[in-house]
């Protein structure tokens, strides 16, 4: 699959896929529940390496594209492709086996477990049917280090007491410790401060440049420009824009997410993306 866009160098954890095939590929993905299409014909490919904003309005379907690829909604129709293969993901779990983690808004920590039990959480790793506290924290701690969260005092001390930033880097790392090649973060700053959303958009931006994929939903169009390489956007289920966050302005994303077009710049070039009313023209060179 050609693109016009260039995309740099492959991602450092590259597999031996050729260099076009994207991670995860979506092609006219579509779901419904009852009268509402909440995913009209949705073409969106995801790319190791590369940050990946998806925004759009309250309602445009982000949070079920999300579930979608996190295998909690199963699409009425289309494709969905790992690394050029078709694949059905039926479970989180079996999202979790193909590589791919999720951060949900609340973060689904536990308050009253300290940083390694969350870490662990339904993940427990035992030893003659004994918790293995000493490898958990090794990995634990590893894994923080490995992203640069140093700011925790002890990773044996309670989420209830990290700062929002600090719960955010634990759901992040709890997400990336498991040979995760895909992360999907949805809101990763809604509910932080100037400081703590900086040190998130730097922990965001070390998961591309350890060669991982990382979508992030987000409504703030700051921090999408700050770590977005590319910028997908949504409109009543519908991809209406995709492409290098060069291509766009903050206006032009406004544009996008409310009226589905943009006057304003260049029309993102993207394959599939949609840059008119309407749908997408033909998707991908098929
Ligand atoms: N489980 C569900 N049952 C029925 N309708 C749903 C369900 N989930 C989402 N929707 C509808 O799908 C549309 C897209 O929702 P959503 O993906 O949550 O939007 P966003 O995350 O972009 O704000 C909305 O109209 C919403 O009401
Ligand atoms: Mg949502």
């Amino acid at each position: 699959m050609a693109t016009s866009e260039a995309t740099g160098a492959p991602a450092p954890t590259a597999q031996s896929e050729g260099p076009d095939v994207p991670l995860l590929e979506l092609r006219t993905i579509s779901k419904s529940f009852g009268a509402v299409q909440a995913l009209r014909g949705v073409d969106l490919s995801l790319d190791s390496g590369q940050v990946t904003a998806l925004v759009g309005d309250n309602g445009a379907g982000k949070s079920v594209l999300i579930k979608t690829i996190a295998g909690i909604h199963a699409p009425d129709g289309g494709d969905i492709l790992w690394k050029g293969g078709p694949v059905h993901i039926r479970s989180p779990k079996a999202a979790a086996a193909l590589g791919i983690e999720t951060v949900y808004q609340d973060l689904a920590l536990c308050d009253n477990l300290d940083i390694v039990q969350n870490m662990f959480l339904g993940r427990e790793v035992t030893r003659h049917g004994l918790l293995a506290e000493e490898d958990m924290e090794l990995s634990a701690r590893q894994t923080l280090t490995d992203l640069s969260v140093t700011t925790v005092r002890s990773i044996r001390q309670p989420v209830v007491s990290l700062s929002g930033g600090q719960r955010q880097a634990v759901a992040v790392a709890r997400a990336v410790m498991w040979n995760s090649e895909l992360v999907i973060m949805d809101e990763p700053t809604a509910a932080l401060g100037v400081a703590q959303t900086a040190m998130v958009l730097a922990l965001v931006r070390r998961l591309a440049d350890r060669g991982l994929a990382v979508m992030m939903v987000s409504h703030n169009l700051n921090d999408v420009f700050a770590v977005a390489d590319r910028i997908v956007v949504l409109r009543l289920g519908r991809m209406v824009a995709a492409g290098p966050a060069s291509d766009f302005d903050p206006q032009t994303v406004v544009d996008y997410m409310t009226t589905g077009r943009s006057d304003r710049a260049p029309h993102p070039t993207d394959p599939g993306a949609v840059t008119t009313e309407g749908r997408a023209e033909g998707g991908e060179d098929d």
